[in-house]
């Protein structure tokens, strides 16, 4: 949700700013711009609306350089994606970009205009620029300045701001937004994901809610919400580790889904005893913990709500627990009720969803018997807030919509109910061992259906023309259809819904005909036969269906139905398996249809505002 790039050297960052844009752009791309002090000292921007390419190109037209700026790509929030609206945002000598949303913008927009500022934007963001030139008429230290007016501030924020008066730093705070700090030689940055910055460094310091820092050539000072001065720990990524590359992929959704058999691997790693899950990983007091759980609510936005979906299936039949799941944004402001013994489970890939992170803030005020997070991102506020983590290893995901993730969330949330049935006394040892075969053997099957790409591509075509799409499951296979028609309508635009494939004959069967195509995910389990007859209603209705079922599931292909067939799989593990083939089916779609696959229209990857 809006990226942040910022730099103070004694170079020229202009290349490292836009760079830096690159490889943000998955957190917003609606415009984009950069503010640079340049070698007279005066304050330069460029902006543009539309992607980063756009500012490029502007940049090749105007070249602009500097040694200390800030840049921006942005989600709109506030004002529309326009060029005025895009920051950085300009007030005197102050240049300022923001991610997140000021919620007092209106009553500080009143104040301002009253004191004679003009605005030029529909932004909230302006107001800070505006405030803190106000601000230094009265306290010349920038730094001071700017730690006067983020007290005025409430809302959610990350900011990065330069001044042309006072050009030897670069400050930054943050509140609800992510930022982390580069460190270099003689030089430093600022960035809300270190991907942005790993052309330059690979050492990083990330600022923790409420810390405001100031950044030098040499020195960074960092001082939190109580304005006590801090020291925060340096972090050192390995060289080649979160590469941002597309390889010899078209788009890094394609790559994504391929590696996903490596991160499996990966995400297995450690994890696993030979016939049992092992405990330590979920950290210190998870063994004493999980014996206690008798309730377990699950929180989370998007498709890792759809992963958590899976999860109560799996939590009720393998642990014997009771699981509650609830999108975050209505977990956060609904007056609940906490069941005795219950574990909160929030689900995120990037870590910072601001309604998941606030879902599980209120369940730390709460009485919880704790709090564990499935977290792609080890260094994300979810995973240092959470009493518990488990980390999903699936590496940097770029593609807004998300597929290793999600599948490496399934891995993790499978050991925690394995390991919450142990510790629970409900698993049986065998059933718990040969489910740990399975998983070892997962990352090769899941390379088996990649393998079945071209044929999946082929039926792609036929979708193309489309404007409607239903997806049916039952069991485990419900939460499978709903990623599957998320991950549809996401990247290809095409209108899909999903069912548990018994409520069809309760309303969704009256949209069924020739034009509305029916996607089934079907393994041979005790529900196939049930599904059949569900299928056979469609049928019945001149319905085409797709079904993904195993050789064993005796559903064949014939006139108006197609069967794909995937290796055979226990079925605890069908719904990573079933997953992958949806993925493929909606990449390809939205290849035919030309749409922007890893940047779709409207959408962002990190959703860091409410
Ligand atoms: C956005 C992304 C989705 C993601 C959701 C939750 O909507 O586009 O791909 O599933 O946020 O994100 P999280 O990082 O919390 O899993």
């Amino acid at each position: 949700m809006c990226g942040i790039v910022g730099a103070i050297a004694e170079r020229n960052i202009t290349a490292i700013l836009l760079e830096g844009l690159r490889r943000l752009e998955y957190r917003g791309y609606d415009s984009a711009g950069i503010a640079l002090v340049d070698g007279e000292g005066a304050l330069r921007r460029s902006r543009r609306s539309g992607k980063v390419a756009a500012l490029e190109q502007a940049l090749k037209e105007q070249p602009l350089s500097g040694q200390l700026g800030i840049a921006h790509t942005r989600w709109a929030t506030h004002g529309a994606p326009t060029q005025r609206n895009a920051h950085p945002h300009f007030s005197g000598s102050v240049a300022l970009v923001h991610n997140g949303i000021i919620e007092n913008h209106e009553a500080l927009r009143q104040r301002l205009l009253a004191q004679g500022y003009a605005f030029s934007s529909d932004t909230d963001t302006e107001v800070i620029a505006h405030l803190l030139t106000e601000q230094l008429k009265t306290t010349a230290d920038l730094t001071d300045a700017f730690k006067a007016v983020v007290r005025q501030l409430e809302g959610a924020y990350g900011l990065a701001v330069i001044c042309a008066a006072q050009p030897d730093r670069l400050l930054a705070a943050r509140s609800g937004s992510p930022l982390v700090i580069g460190l270099g030689h003689g030089e430093n940055f600022l960035a809300s994901d270190p991907l942005a910055l790993r052309q330059v460094t690979d050492r990083f310091i990330y600022l923790e809610e409420g810390d405001l820092a100031e950044i030098q050539h040499q020195r960074v000072q960092i001082w939190n919400a109580d304005g006590e001065p801090v020291r925060r720990e340096t972090v050192e990524y390995p060289q080649g580790e979160q590469s941002a590359d597309k390889g010899a992929y078209r788009h890094f959704m394609l790559k994504e889904i391929h590696e996903q058999p490596a991160v499996m691997q990966r995400t297995l790693e450690g994890r696993l005893q030979e016939n049992a899950v092992s405990l330590e990983a979920f950290g210190k007091g998870a063994a004493e913990c999980f014996g206690k759980v008798t309730n377990v609510q699950i929180v989370a936005c998007g498709t890792s709500f759809n992963a958590g979906l899976v999860a109560k299936y799996w939590l009720e039949a393998l642990a014997g627990i009771s699981c509650q799941v609830e999108v975050a944004s209505e977990f956060r402001y609904r007056d609940t009720v906490t069941p005795k013994d219950c574990l909160l489970v929030c689900i995120s890939q990037s870590g910072e969803t601001a309604d998941t992170l606030a879902a599980l803030r209120k369940a730390n005020s709460g009485d919880y018997l704790a709090t564990l997070a499935v977290c792609n991102v080890p260094t994300s506020s979810l995973v240092r807030e959470a009493d518990l983590h488990l980390l999903a290893q699936a590496g940097p995901e770029i593609g807004v919509a998300s597929t290793k993730a999600f599948t490496t969330q399934l891995i993790c949330l499978l050991l925690l109910c394995l390991a919450l049935g142990r510790a629970r006394g409900h698993l049986d040892n065998a059933v718990e061992a040969e489910l740990v075969a399975e998983l070892r053997r997962l990352p090769a099957r899941v390379g088996e259906v990649l393998a079945m790409e071209k044929k999946i591509a082929l039926l792609a075509e036929r979708f193309a023309e489309k404007h409607h799409c239903l997806f049916v499951g039952r069991g485990t296979q419900y939460p499978v259809a709903l990623e599957g028609a998320l991950k549809l309508k996401e990247i290809s635009y095409i209108h899909a819904e999903a069912y548990p494939a018994g409520e069809l004959k309760h309303g969704p069967l009256a949209l069924v005909d020739a034009d509305m195509p029916v996607i089934a995910v079907a393994p041979n389990n005790e529900l196939l036969e049930k599904l059949k007859s569900n299928l056979q209603e469609v049928r019945a209705r001149g319905g085409e269906l797709v079904v993904f079922a195993d050789a064993h599931s005796g559903l064949e292909s014939s006139e108006g139905v197609s069967v794909l067939t995937l290796p055979a799989i226990h079925d605890g593990l069908t719904p990573v398996l079933y997953t992958v083939p949806l993925q493929l089916l909606a990449y390809h779609v939205a290849v035919h249809k030309g749409t922007d696959v890893d940047q779709p229209r409207n959408l962002a990857k990190s959703v860091t505002v409410e």
